[in-house]
């Protein structure tokens, strides 16, 4: 095609998984018309910011980014805001933002061919479907992310994420099997389902689909040769039956980690976030997969000062961390965000409690951490080399423990078995075995 013109791409992007595979979209989308991906700001034909507005933090600091790349960008350079920040602020970043060129809200990514041609244009629409939609991965990784859902209906009270992303509609199982499948042709190992809810795959479909549920779909993928690895976030606790454990424990390429948020340990705070469980369903689910995969990894979200939140919730959250013991737990001071029902409660809580609960919080997890590696001495994990530089190497166990090791005779790629010699503030050091 003659019209195709030889320009550059500059992807700057911000919050979860979710995003990263919106930009692997944007830049797969734009390649098609003539963009390549560069890691320089300064000499882009095209700025885009891939945007989280999960917390305020970050958010508040978009338009001093947006400032920083007007200033250091080529004069002619176009900039777009995308992603979640750009859904609900939509119109308003242009009129704050004169140098912004485009918005395109998370849920209209793969408008981007057409936004770049329309000067001041916003795409936000949270009607838009784009789960018909599958990309082509330029270039070949080791792990890639496959969307099975778009949206989110939970409506959790203090989540913005359903006012950026809108409604949830399942993708087809026949794309997500023909991506998988594509992945796998490049030399993908592992694949990371990625979903709000993942495991509510199947509840909407926009047009007519077999019935089939999260359940099914793992059972297709695990039959696809030459898939090694699977992992998914985010499950919720809510629609985590006993099959789903169950299906979980039984199938070889299922990797044995999985996230749970908690979000909190209290039932009154569970209720008023509109959580749907309770703390003993909780408990009952994690000792129900333990039973199952004893050596499962367990990740978790824990919001700290929700507003109402007490002392005695908070505590009700720290047993919950003492008792299940989890592997990986990601922890943040509640935000209140626009359009959610929680900023409208009048019993926030003062920000010097809600920071001394987040360091309590996060002091007894590392505790625990430093008390689970030393049990980790001695054993025997299967990994996949995920990195080797300068003599030194990491994998990721099935469980989701990194472990550093010699990089000697081992490739990106390579599964190989490895035992933890030491660990050190929670880090695992393996050796080979039988190199
Ligand atoms: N769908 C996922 C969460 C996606 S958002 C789930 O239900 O678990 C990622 C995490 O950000 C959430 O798990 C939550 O812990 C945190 N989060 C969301 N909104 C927040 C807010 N208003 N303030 C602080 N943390 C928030
Ligand atoms: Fe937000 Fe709740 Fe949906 Fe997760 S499940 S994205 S926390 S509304
Ligand atoms: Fe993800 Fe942030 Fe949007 S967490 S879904 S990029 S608000």
């Amino acid at each position: 095609m003659s019209s195709i013109s030889k320009k550059t791409l500059y992807i700057e992007t911000m919050g979860c998984a979710m995003n990263t595979r919106d930009s692997e979209h944007l830049a797969s989308e734009l390649g098609k018309v003539g963009y390549t991906q560069i890691d320089n700001p300064e000499i882009a034909d095209l700025i885009l910011l891939n945007t989280c507005s999960v917390r305020e933090k970050p958010e508040r600091k978009l338009f001093s980014e947006i400032g920083h790349f007007a200033k250091i960008k080529k004069p002619e350079a176009k900039i777009g805001v995308c992603g979640c920040s750009a859904s609900h602020m939509g119109a308003q970043i242009l009129q704050k933002a004169p140098s912004v060129d485009f918005v395109l809200g998370a849920r209209n990514i793969s408008k981007i061919s057409q936004i770049i041609h329309q000067p001041k244009a916003v795409e936000v629409a949270l009607d838009h479907d784009d789960s018909h939609y599958i990309f082509e991965r330029s270039q070949s990784t080791l792990k890639a992310f496959i969307n099975v859902s778009i949206g989110c209906d939970k409506h959790c009270s203090y989540c913005i994420v359903p006012h950026t992303r809108g409604r949830e509609i399942s993708i087809p199982m026949r794309l997500i099997l023909q991506e998988a499948q594509r992945c796998v042709e490049n030399g993908v190992k592992e694949i990371i389902l990625l979903g709000q809810n993942v495991n509510n795959y199947g509840a909407r479909f926009s047009g007519t689909h077999p019935k089939i549920d999260f359940r099914g779909l793992l059972e297709s993928l695990c039959a696809l040769e030459g898939l090694e690895r699977i992992r998914f976030t985010s499950p919720h606790p809510l629609h985590m039956d006993d099959a789903f454990l169950e299906c979980f424990a039984h199938h070889p390429k299922i990797c044995k980690s999985i996230h749970m948020p908690l979000q909190s340990g209290s039932n009154t705070i569970l209720k008023a976030m509109k959580r749907g469980y309770t703390k003993e369903w909780y408990l009952n689910r994690v000792e129900k997969l333990r039973a199952l995969v004893p050596d499962v990894g367990i990740g978790t979200d824990i919001i700290v000062g929700f507003p109402g939140e007490t002392e005695a919730d908070f505590a009700h959250t720290l047993e919950v961390v003492d008792r299940v013991q989890f592997d990986t737990l990601y922890s943040f001071v509640y935000s209140p965000r626009p359009l959610t029902p929680a900023a409208h409660l009048e019993n926030q809580v003062p920000d010097t409690i809600a920071k001394e609960r987040l360091s309590m919080l996060q002091h007894r997890h590392q505790e625990l951490l430093a008390q689970k590696a030393k049990n980790e001495l001695g054993k025997v994990y299967r990994i996949l080399v995920e990195n080797v530089s300068e003599g030194s190497a990491q994998g990721r166990s099935d469980q989701g423990r990194l472990l550093s090791f010699e990089a000697q005779g081992v490739s990106v790629g390579d599964f190989i078995d490895v035992q933890v010699v030491a660990h050190h503030k929670g880090s695992l050091q393996a050796q080979r075995l039988g190199a």
